[in-house]
């Protein structure tokens, strides 16, 4: 299967590793390059992919599946919803461990070391960084980022864009809001509501 990453920053390059990873362990795929918007980024490479053009170019560049991989959630988002029409898989790194009954949804990314136990749904565009462990029966909406080495307790949700901060940790049955930041190395014990930034340990809205 032909694929494009969306996106040549920090993400796509791990999006590219990862996918490189699967077609080691035998998944049919065939990496065609990365398209981005970023100027300064056309025409150079990636782990020896080239950034082939602006993302307006991707009708050109045979094709039959992308991955939007900009670490940024609402710009993953709005990538997405753009290109809308397009085919898209997940990537899911041969090391992390998945219980069998986990959903990744197009577009989810699992890296490298990752747990994922069972009944845990990762939705459209969601990212589970590497090291993270999401513990059952946890619910990862849309566009949402579990950073490195997180830990997530069991039944967690967190909300549409939602970024979870590096080495943070969540108890569980909480609610992290609709775009909400958990800062790196917090400790949140309660729900966070949407938009809001909470650091520290017990976690704290950040004034
Ligand atoms: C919480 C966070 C979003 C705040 O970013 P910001 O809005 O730019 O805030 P600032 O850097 O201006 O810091 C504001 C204050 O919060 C403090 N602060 C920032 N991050 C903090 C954290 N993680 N824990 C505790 N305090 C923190 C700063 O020290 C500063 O305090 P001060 O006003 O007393 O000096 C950011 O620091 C963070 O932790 N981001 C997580 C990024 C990440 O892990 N991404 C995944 C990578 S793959």
């Amino acid at each position: 299967m032909k694929v494009v990453i969306i996106g040549a920053g920090g993400h796509g390059q791990v999006v590219a590793d990862i996918l490189f990873h699967m077609w080691t362990k035998g998944r049919d795929l065939e990496l065609m390059g990365f398209l981005d918007d970023m100027p300064e980024r056309i025409g150079t490479s990636v782990l020896g992919l080239k950034v082939l053009g602006p993302v307006e170019q991707l009708d050109d560049i045979g094709h039959e599946a992308i991955i939007v991989a900009m670490d940024d959630n609402r710009a993953r988002l709005e990538m997405a919803r753009r290109l809308h029409d397009e085919p898209m898989i997940n990537a899911i790194h041969p090391s992390a461990v998945l219980a069998p009954d986990v959903s990744i949804k197009p577009g989810g990314v699992v890296c490298a070391g990752a747990v994922v136990n069972p009944g845990t749904t990762v939705e459209r565009g969601a990212i589970v960084n590497t090291g993270a462990t999401v513990d059952h029966n946890s619910t990862l909406c849309e566009y949402s980022h579990v950073g490195p080495g997180v830990n997530l307790g069991d039944g967690v949700h967190v909300g549409t864009g939602a970024l979870v901060g590096l080495g943070a940790s969540v108890i569980p049955q909480v609610r992290l809001g609709d775009w909400s930041v958990v800062g790196a190395g917090a400790v949140v014990t309660r729900d966070v509501p949407e938009k809001e930034t909470w650091v520290g340990v017990p976690a704290r809205k950040l004034s």
